[in-house]
């Protein structure tokens, strides 16, 4: 079997980059190691920036999106019983963002992609990348105990943070750079009306707390957790009481309770790789980096990638041209590095360090004071909220 361009992973990454491509008439298959039903059972993000609602019109798949996804101007801070509202919209010159589940958005694209008949296929095993260094590369896997091989002229790698594109690449030829944070999110998804119209992203003694919501009569809870701890650890009960007394009581006041359809732990990362291009691979999404969820960046970090790499692949088809792809690498990374600087500032300040003392609790507080009394200060936290410019 013979394809341009063979996409290894069908999260965001992968899905969006399918789609505009076969919008530019480049021919893409994709290999998915799970089942479409699995991929459409994880919950994770649901913030997305103006630029990430824009590739998804571009790929023809904004529809439900821009039907269903809940416009916010604006989200706040709390810490120290205040509550402080970031003016999106007015400190941005009107810009917003989308609230809009990941999984929502996997599952307009994989719809998309199943209504023009483009190839996908799931519960792909021992997906494996050979000869990307030289101008023949071939991705090998086994589907229900036969072996196949695609012959291609790129590889996207959009396979994630444990996938085997990374993975396959020698290690005197990536440099990686992390972070590791000494604990989790738990997140705890429920229908019951948001406690708040917008996101509230509240410092507290005890820890972290996230109020998100995925529509009005759906909520996204989260709470900073040790990572020694296992979600069976936290009974709904205990989850809503830990929650409520890291909001301030105005807030807690509002918390409706109700049964989670979901809730899992989820550790904090900062994670890149470089460089995000070897040969004919390419490395796109989670696969080449990984931000803490704090600030939302994770998902709109991987449309960027896709938009740079889209880009590169149908200027080479299209017009014979190599800059894009020959400038791929710099240029994702250099909106990832700010991101991830974005996202490791919002992680500082916002968390419980207990190893880090008193001293350290002072500068978060001064931080968020700052935020709170500077224009300045809200600026930056809007413009980087909102999205940097691709
Ligand atoms: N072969 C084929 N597919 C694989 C392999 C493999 N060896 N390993 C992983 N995959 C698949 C996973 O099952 C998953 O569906 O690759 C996909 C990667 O998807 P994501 O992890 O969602 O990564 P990405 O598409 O880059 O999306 C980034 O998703 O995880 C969030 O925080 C992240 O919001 C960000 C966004
Ligand atoms: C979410 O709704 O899942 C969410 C929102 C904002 C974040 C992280 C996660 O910063």
């Amino acid at each position: 079997m013979r394809h341009q361009v063979c996409i290894i992973g069908a999260g965001p990454s992968g899905l969006l980059l399918g789609q505009l491509l076969a919008k530019a008439g480049v021919d893409a298959v994709i290999l998915e190691a799970r089942s479409a039903d699995y991929v459409l059972s994880r919950i994770r993000a649901g913030v997305l920036e103006s630029g990430f609602v824009d590739l998804m019109r571009e790929a023809g798949c904004a529809g439900r999106l821009e039907q269903e996804g809940l416009v916010h101007g604006g989200f706040s801070l709390a810490f120290d019983g205040r509550i402080e509202r970031i003016d999106l919209q007015g400190l941005t010159g009107g810009k917003s963002v989308v609230v809009y589940g990941q999984t929502e958005v996997t599952r307009d694209l994989m719809e998309a992609r199943a209504a023009i008949g483009a190839p996908i296929v799931y519960e792909a095993e021992d997906v494996a990348l050979h000869d990307f260094d030289g101008s023949h590369p071939r991705v090998t896997y086994r589907k229900d105990g036969a072996s196949h091989e695609i012959a291609c002229d790129f590889i996207a790698g959009c396979d994630g943070f444990h996938g085997a594109s990374r993975r396959s690449v020698p290690e005197r030829a990536i440099a990686s750079f992390e972070r590791v944070y000494g604990f989790g999110w738990l997140g705890l998804l429920a229908d019951v009306p948001p406690a708040s119209e917008e996101l509230i992203y509240a410092r507290h003694m005890h820890g972290f707390a996230l109020a998100s919501m995925r529509s009005h009569t759906r909520s996204r809870y989260y709470i900073q957790v040790p990572l020694s701890d296992q979600v069976g650890d936290w009974p709904d009960d205990r989850f809503y009481d830990a929650f409520r007394r890291r909001l301030p009581d105005e807030v807690a006041e509002r918390v409706v309770t109700g049964p989670s359809l979901e809730k899992s732990i989820a550790p904090l990362r900062s994670f890149v790789a470089e460089p995000l291009r070897f040969g004919r691979l390419f490395l796109a999404g989670d696969a080449g980096h990984i931000v803490p969820p704090t600030g939302a960046k994770g998902l709109n970090l991987a449309a960027s990638d896709v938009h740079y790499l889209a880009s590169g692949l149908i200027e080479h088809y299209a017009e014979g041209s190599d800059a894009g792809i020959d400038g791929y690498s710099a240029r994702a990374l250099a909106r990832i590095w700010k991101a991830e600087r974005f996202s490791w500032w919002m992680t500082s300040m916002l968390h419980l360090f207990p190893e880090a003392g008193g001293f350290s609790a002072r500068m978060q507080l001064a931080e968020l004071d700052y935020i709170a009394t500077s224009k300045a200060a809200a600026i930056t936290v809007a413009e980087n909220y909102v999205g940097l410019p691709y």
